[in-house]
């Protein structure tokens, strides 16, 4: 996935490069690297391993031994390692044997080993265990004295997926890029020109942004952008509308932008809902093409990752139950593994905060294939996702930049409930006080979400001092609980390292209870009236077994040890208040653990690589 920035313009470079970094490192976070020509033209290189700070100390030092990083032309970029381990040497931009191209790459070079052995083969000698230095390597081996050319020939080598900047020795303050199944922005502001991966490092600069398309290639220079297709012929483009609402985040007096996105939650969730449902009527707007002809849908099918995946389980449990359609949760990644029957009878839900990430794009162009409808959910306005399925129903979350997703989740799920809600009114599955008392409940859930996060606060940080020194935990539920185990379980093993699974609660005893020991922690999610009695016998099935239990449920009537009593609210719409203690437990933990809660390692926000 990793960052990508790129200036040309009248200002130093090394500042706008380092600061365009400071919004992308949640992208990749194991080293960071700036490439730039000088004012004498020649190409300079600067890179270290670890976060982006170990760079900037590194162009400080540079700075304070009289070697400044001057020039107003250059790359940054900040890695999520694919291929060789997070080093100074693997770290970008790459260089060709001679220098004659200095490159970013973002995404996957699928046939680097073999153009590897060719080249070796040839005599050239790699310094790097990356597949991105065979693609900086190639366009030197295919130069044509023309960068543009070159690129052009050199594009159709490459197996894979990338986005990549490019810097030519032989034309100092000119940029060019290209890309392939991974995000590529380019800019136009006041001083000069930009490129990135992601709108958050331009969006400082400029609103006048264009999107480069698959097997698209451009040339930055201070004056301005020429666009070139494939075959290297000019083409026109107009700007994007990019998220009008995100500004860069702030911290405020929050220790973690993960505690503040936590709190943020009811205000997302009631932006999120304020324009679908109005004085309890439901309109999703531009979603409702999506359910033309409702009738004629015969299959959902909710593809996600992590925990977007987690909203589609869900989304699966209420489409059913609401709208009498036969309907499922793939995992992208695995939707695309075998083939699937689904055709123009099928609705597919893509579920994503970032709308760029691969598999879930891969999913949704292959649904497209397939001709089924598509409708995204996601909160990145102007993202692949967004732009490429038939319509999208945006969350208001706004800019979320802790890795693990809090706010993004909820309004996720808000978007579910009321896209389900009118389908099954359309359909005329679900009409008359049903829907009236599910709506009811829909409009009562921001201040439900705020009145949760307000009460479980202190017992979520007693959980968390019984739960924190344990290595492995489990979360159980059934139905819409066993989905909000599966988002508690996740969130907790992500920040704070501790290894947990959520299973359904009725499985257990068919193998994961044989783990259980003395003090395994157990987190039971009890919330759906129709199957609590049964989670609470499993419950005691694993307290019988010596396990501690941590307990949420509803019911005043259960009484179960360690429990946290949440509001009452709509049967479905429980995961909502269900998964806020366990947000809170896991960045507690993760807090007295002293992890990284921001950037749990070896982890990235927005997974642009296979
Ligand atoms: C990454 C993140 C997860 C996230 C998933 C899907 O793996 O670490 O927290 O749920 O990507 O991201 P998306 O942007 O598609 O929702």
């Amino acid at each position: 996935m990793c960052g990508i920035i790129g200036y040309t313009g009248l200002e130093e470079a090394t500042p706008i490069l380092l600061d365009g970094l400071e919004q992308l490192e949640y992208r990749g976070y194991d080293s960071a690297g700036l490439a730039l020509f000088t004012p004498g033209g020649s190409l300079q290189r600067l890179r270290a391993k670890g976060r982006l700070s170990a760079l900037r100390d590194r162009v400080r030092e540079q700075a304070e031994s009289g070697a400044d990083l001057r020039g107003t032309a250059g790359l940054g970029h900040t890695r999520w390692a694919t291929h060789g381990e997070p080093s100074e040497r693997n770290a970008h931009p790459h260089r060709s044997a001679n220098g004659l191209y200095s490159i970013v790459h973002n995404g996957i070079i699928e046939n680097f080993e073999a153009l590897r052995a060719e080249m070796e083969a040839e005599g050239v000698a790699f310094t790097s265990e990356t597949d991105t230095e065979v693609v900086a390597q190639l366009l030197e081996k295919l130069d044509t004295g023309d960068a543009r050319e070159t690129l052009r020939r050199t594009l159709p080598h490459l197996e894979g997926s990338f986005a990549l900047g490019i810097l030519y020795h032989s034309e100092p303050g000119v940029l060019y890029c290209a890309r392939r199944q991974s995000p590529l922005l380019v800019a136009r502001s006041q001083s000069g020109t930009l490129l990135a991966s992601d709108a958050a490092a331009l969006l400082p600069h400029t609103r006048s942004i264009f999107r480069l398309e698959d097997g698209e290639m451009a040339r930055l220079t201070a004056e301005g952008i020429t666009f070139f297709d494939g075959k290297g012929n000019e083409t026109a483009k107009s700007p994007i509308e990019a998220a009008r609402h995100v500004t860069a985040a702030e911290k405020g007096a929050y220790a973690h932008f993960m505690r503040k996105e936590i709190d943020e939650q009811p205000e997302a969730v009631r932006r999120t809902l304020e324009p679908l449902l109005r004085s309890r009527q439901l309109q999703l707007g531009e979603g409702e093409r999506a359910l033309h002809d409702p009738g004629d849908i015969h299959r959902m099918i909710f593809l996600g990752c992590g925990s977007a995946w987690h909203v589609g389980c869900v989304g699966r449990i209420i489409a059913e139950e609401l709208c009498g359609i036969p309907a499922s949760a793939e995992l992208a990644s695995e939707f695309r593994a075998q083939k699937s029957a689904i055709n123009s009878h099928t609705l597919c839900v893509i579920v994503s905060q970032s709308g760029e990430t691969a598999d879930s794009l891969m999913a949704l162009r292959l649904a497209a294939e397939c001709g089924a409808r598509t409708l995204s959910i996601v909160n990145v306005e102007g993202s692949s996702i967004a732009e490429e399925s038939d319509c999208v129903l945006f969350t208001k979350a706004g800019l979320e930049v802790a890795v693990a997703t809090t706010k993004a989740y909820s309004t996720q799920l808000a978007v579910i409930y009321a896209l389900c809600a009118r389908l099954a009114q359309l359909r005329g599955t679900w009409s008359g006080d049903s829907l009236a008392a599910f709506l009811h409940g829909l409009t009562a859930l921001p201040d439900q979400i705020e009145e949760t996060l307000r009460t479980c606060e202190a017992p979520a940080i007693a959980w968390a001092q019984e739960l924190a020194a344990n290595e492995h935990a489990y979360f159980i539920g059934r139905s819409l609980d066993h989905a909000a185990a599966l988002e508690g379980s996740l969130k907790l093993k992500e920040i704070s390292y501790i290894h947990a699974e959520a299973y359904a609660a009725g499985e257990l005893k068919h193998g994961t209870i044989s783990l259980l020991e003395s003090g395994t922690p157990v987190v039971g999610v009890c919330c759906r009236q129709s199957v609590t009695a049964k989670t609470k016998n499993n419950l005691e099935e694993c307290a019988a077994r010596g396990a501690k239990l941590f307990c949420l449920t509803n019911d005043t009537a259960l009484r179960l040890p360690r429990q946290i009593l949440l509001p009452r609210c709509h049967t479905l719409l429980a995961t909502s208040l269900s998964v806020l203690p366990m947000q809170l437990l896991a960045y507690k933990c993760a807090e007295l653990r002293k992890c990284d809660i921001d950037k749990p390692r070896s982890l990235a926000k927005s997974v642009t690589v296979e």
